[in-house]
């Protein structure tokens, strides 16, 4: 049967290879979701020196291929694996994917050549569909690293062949990282002069990836439906809202799913005990083995908050580091804290355990079992962000019938129901104000809900474990999305 379309979706991240956070997650799972509706998926990324070419089994693919740039050619290999029945492509460039970090180095600072390494990749992409002979109609592109394919498409591609017929999609998962580099690269890119236009890639006289995708894309989105219209406003737009509302309902807000063979309390291969919504009693496990593994004391009537995220202004923890101490000197409660990232916030975190003994555990890195752990043990997970583009933890911990706390911007808005204290309603405790004080007592309401309402809490439990975040619903609107971009791209 022929496939009903020919997708290949180009990123900077994919699970389980590489991951810094939830883009990894959608990439690694909604091409296997749209494989099984009937389309045929590749994706593409880099071969980072971090990814175990054993433990994910790559094979050799091409030993060269070239790749032309605006201003010479590149050389790279191309190995390939298996992900789950989609063929994943990896860029083999020594030059800009043999190193560490996927975009900085363990300074947190950002390698100086990611205008060429991403630019890089995404003209491999298009190219690796030519040498494959596999001509896509839909080429979907990830945020700013990859957001140029669609702007190659037109500039470059538009009368080719294999590639003149695709339609691109850009998903935008974060617009707060746009991808904004000297002019100089221009050149490189091989975008021409003419398009250096403010209109287009002109940002106040610097060369801006993701304006362009926007400009470029036969139909963008991004990854809640609150998200989009908050990105379409001044404040959360990051300066592009008027090039979002120039793409009219040509951008749309498309809730991520979740992959429930990895999330999910049931099966979850990483956790000390499976439960069910049904029988909670390995989630009593879990907490009692969390407790231990972090050196908490091992109580199980006291409530555990966690924490698992990346440490950046973002997700509002230098809001949550304002009044921590207060809320576990005032209230009987644990913490629970995996992150990594801003300095400043990982010795504040760090140095939490030395000072609250048995009440807040933290671990400052990397660690997915760590992750997994945190969401079944915890009883509340908190996520006080300044904006959230959709929030995949909020999702999961509504699986682990781990109560979200959360502020109710982007997908945390769309995805965790008010507590309502008449009937125990809901699935977690919201608040607005980015304060100290607002997490401060909503912190204190759910805490006080935990003792004196455990009926509640019990009712909210099974109601949030029973949400059914799977990626069918979300891989239905990316078809509409698809149909949309190829209809935008057909010629009138
Ligand atoms: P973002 O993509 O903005 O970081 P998301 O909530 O969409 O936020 O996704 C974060 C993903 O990264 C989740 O899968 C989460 O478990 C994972 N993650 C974040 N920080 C860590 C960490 N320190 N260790 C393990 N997993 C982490
Ligand atoms: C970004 C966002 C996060 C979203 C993820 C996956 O990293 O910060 O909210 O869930 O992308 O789309």
């Amino acid at each position: 049967m022929e496939p009903k379309l020919k997708i290949v979706m180009i990123s900077s991240e994919v699970a389980p290879f590489a991951k810094t956070g939830g883009l990894a997650d959608v990439v690694g799972a909604l091409p296997q979701v749209l494989q099984r509706m009937g389309h045929e998926v590749i994706v593409v990324m880099p071969r980072y020196g971090s990814i175990d070419g054993q433990r994910y089994g790559l094979r050799r693919y091409f030993d060269t291929m070239g790749v032309w740039m605006g201003n010479t050619q590149e050389w790279c290999a191309v190995d390939v694996a298996n992900n789950d029945g989609v063929p994943v492509y990896f860029i083999e460039n020594n030059k800009y994917f043999e190193r560490a970090g996927l975009y900085h180095d363990e300074n947190y600072n950002d390698y100086a050549d990611n205008p060429q390494r991403f630019g890089f990749l995404t003209r491999a992409g298009l190219q690796l569909c030519q040498d494959l002979g596999f001509a896509p109609d839909i080429v979907h592109a990830h945020d700013w690293q990859t957001a140029l394919a669609a702007a190659y498409l037109k500039i470059w591609h538009w009368n080719d062949p294999l590639l003149g017929r695709a339609a691109s999609v850009l998903t935008i998962h974060n617009i707060a990282y746009q991808g904004k580099y000297g002019a100089s690269n221009f050149d490189y890119l091989g975008l021409q002069w003419s398009n250096f236009t403010p209109d287009k890639f002109e940002d106040y006289g610097a060369i801006n990836f993701l304006k362009g995708g926007i400009v470029y894309a036969d139909a963008v989105n991004t990854v809640s439906p609150t998200y989009a219209n908050e990105t379409r406003t001044p404040a959360l737009g990051y300066g592009l809202a008027p090039y979002l509302n120039d793409r009219g309902d040509d951008y749309v807000g498309i809730l991520n799913g979740v992959d429930y063979t990895q999330w999910n309390p049931a099966v979850d291969k990483l956790i000390p005990a499976h439960y069910t919504v049904d029988d909670l009693t390995g989630k009593r496990i879990c907490k009692a083995e969390l407790q231990r593994r972090f050196l908490l004391d091992v109580n199980p009537s006291v409530p555990i908050i966690g924490v698992v995220s990346r440490l950046v202004a973002q997700k509002g923890l230098d809001l949550l580091a304002a009044t921590i101490e207060r809320i576990v000197n005032n209230m009987a409660v644990q913490f629970v804290i995996l992150g990594s990232g801003d300095k400043g916030l990982e010795s504040f975190y760090a140095s939490l355990p030395a000072r609250y003994p048995g009440r807040i555990g933290s671990f400052i890195g990397y660690n997915n079992q760590l992750a997994h752990w945190i969401e079944a043990g915890a009883d509340f997970f908190i996520m006080p962000s300044i904006y959230e583009p959709c929030g995949l933890n909020q999702i999961y911990s509504l699986k682990y019938g781990t109560l979200p706390i959360v502020r109710a911007t982007g997908g945390l808005d769309d995805t965790v129901q008010q507590y309502v204290e008449r009937t125990g309603d809901g699935t977690g405790f919201k608040f607005w104000d980015p304060t100290p004080d607002a997490i401060y007592y909503t912190v204190g309401w759910a805490v006080s809900t935990y003792y004196d309402r455990p009926q509640h809490i019990a009712k909210m439990m099974r109601t949030a474990m029973q949400q059914d975040y799977s990626w069918e619903k979300s891989a239905a609107q990316y078809e509409e999305l698809y149909a949309r971009a190829l209809r935008n791209k057909a010629p009138a």
